[in-house]
């Protein structure tokens, strides 16, 4: 059975290791750290666990992308259209996500306005989503017309409550989209069972996830698309970019006419016989992406040993739990580090003001409801495209009222209100640091949570 590491064992081992006096090295070490931990958190006055930033940084890159990014600017093609760059990494990227097409967009948004767009999600449709997203995937349902039906969140992951989709599927319905978030996979396998089920497509928002698997197959790859966000907050970055991926080549073929102006990408049909915008990635962009990939797979495989090593640690502390995962087999990539909270187990202290005591320790967790707590179906935006002409002429009356009034969510509106709480890092920079800061990030917690009747007052 696993030990749980509460405040009471914490002191009380710090106090018995002191009183005995005779240490052999790794308790020493111990010792230190828990000399460390027994220090005034440093939101009240105590020393801090860490006062330098940590080692690593953010975008990394050296000569490689230097030379990449002047290579484009000679070669003089700037563009992808005579340029190869775009459509190599395309190749490059649909063999390791294990799919059998990739086209590159200039945006994960842009990926995702292709995939409805070809689909055939327009006005008048319904698209099931959820409401914990970054707003892109909102936007751009909307954007095309068609209602965003959102459905209540899993209180336990914050992701789409895949129990919950078959009952908001009507005759309307058009595609169904799914968000991993932060490197957590949604229940993909139950939400791809339900849409096989009434035939309606999905479409995977893995902008977050690059790599995460369920049962050996990348997120992105279950859907009829899959989108992915190179924008430079993302783990795998470019400044901007995006993909599709897919396996349906005639559906592939309509994503990559869309991006370019609806040119057939198969140069079978001339002049421009498919709908279409511009979309597309640079060779600059290209020329970065293919570098920063090269860099990608190791730091891919440091997040996964700093983020277990770390979590597993944290794990140990009672009241923070690991995220559930759904399958099994399931690979997160610790693009965000996230843990259950129970304030309960510290002293009620809220996991805003525990992750303030973190960040005053130099470790940048941030605490509270789950990273969108207000969700989407509360934002401005949705009323000013109801209130569109577009959206009037698409849909009568009485269905905006009945919209209007299905938009309330229990589980995401209770967790807005305090409940469910995490405690969270943006972790894709720490945890490609040093065993010695990872075992800051753990030292760090550990004192916070030794503190918490002192936090209370503060
Ligand atoms: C969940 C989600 N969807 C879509 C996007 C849009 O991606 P991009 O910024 O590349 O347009 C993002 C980017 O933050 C995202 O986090």
């Amino acid at each position: 059975m696993k030990s749980r590491y509460t405040r009471r064992t914490f002191l009380k081992t710090t106090s018995a290791t002191l009183i005995t006096g005779s240490l052999s090295s790794s308790s020493a070490h111990l010792l230190a750290a828990n000399v460390r931990g027994v220090d005034k958190p440093a939101i009240l006055g105590g020393t801090p666990v860490r006062s330098a930033p940590f080692s690593s940084t953010w975008p990394i890159y050296d000569d490689h992308e230097a030379q990449a990014l002047v290579g484009a600017l000679n070669s003089r093609n700037w563009c992808c259209l005579r340029g190869h760059l775009v459509y190599d990494f395309e190749k490059t990227f649909a063999a390791a996500m294990g799919a059998k097409q990739c086209v590159l967009s200039n945006g994960g948004t842009t990926a995702l306005r292709a995939s409805l767009q070809c689909l055939g999600v327009g006005a008048g449709d319904e698209v099931i989503t959820t409401p914990h997203t970054f707003i892109a995937t909102i936007n751009e349902i909307c954007n095309g017309h068609a209602l965003p039906v959102f459905v209540d969140i899993d209180p336990r992951t914050g992701s789409i409550d895949a129990e919950l989709i078959e009952a908001a599927i009507t005759e309307h319905t058009r595609a169904i989209l799914p968000v991993h978030l932060s490197g957590f996979p949604a229940d993909i396998e139950k939400i791809m069972a339900v849409a096989n089920k009434h035939g309606i497509p999905v479409v995977e928002d893995a902008c977050q996830s690059v790599f995460a698997e369920v049962n050996g197959r990348k997120v992105g790859t279950f859907g009829a698309t899959g989108c992915i966000s190179f924008q430079e907050w993302k783990s795998l970055v470019c400044g901007e970019g995006g993909a599709m991926l897919g396996n349906d080549p005639q559906l592939m073929r309509r994503c990559a006419a869309y991006v370019n102006n609806g040119r057939d990408p198969a140069g079978e049909i001339s002049g421009y016989p498919f709908a279409g915008s511009n979309h597309r990635m640079t060779e600059f962009q290209a020329a970065i992406l293919t570098e920063q990939f090269k860099r990608f797979k190791n730091q891919d495989a440091a997040r996964q040993k700093n983020g277990r090593y770390v979590e597993e640690a944290l794990t140990q502390i009672a009241g923070l739990t690991q995220r559930k995962r759904y399958a099994e087999n399931t690979r997160i990539t610790y693009f965000r580090l996230e843990l259950d909270y129970d304030r309960k187990a510290f002293a009620d202290v809220p996991a805003a003001t525990f992750a303030r005591a973190l960040r005053a320790e130099g470790i940048p967790f941030s605490g509270g409801p789950r990273n969108y707590g207000r969700g989407c179906h509360k934002e401005g935006m949705l009323e000013a495209h109801l209130r569109s002409r577009g959206f009037e002429t698409a849909f009568s009356t009485a269905r905006l009222r009945k919209y209007r009034d299905s938009l309330r969510l229990p589980v995401m509106d209770g967790l807005t209100a305090g409940a469910g709480e995490i405690l969270s890092m943006d972790s894709k920079i720490p945890l490609l640091g040093t065993q010695r800061e990872m075992d800051q990030i753990v030292e760090a917690v550990r004192k916070v949570a030794a503190h918490c009747d002192a936090l209370k007052i503060a």
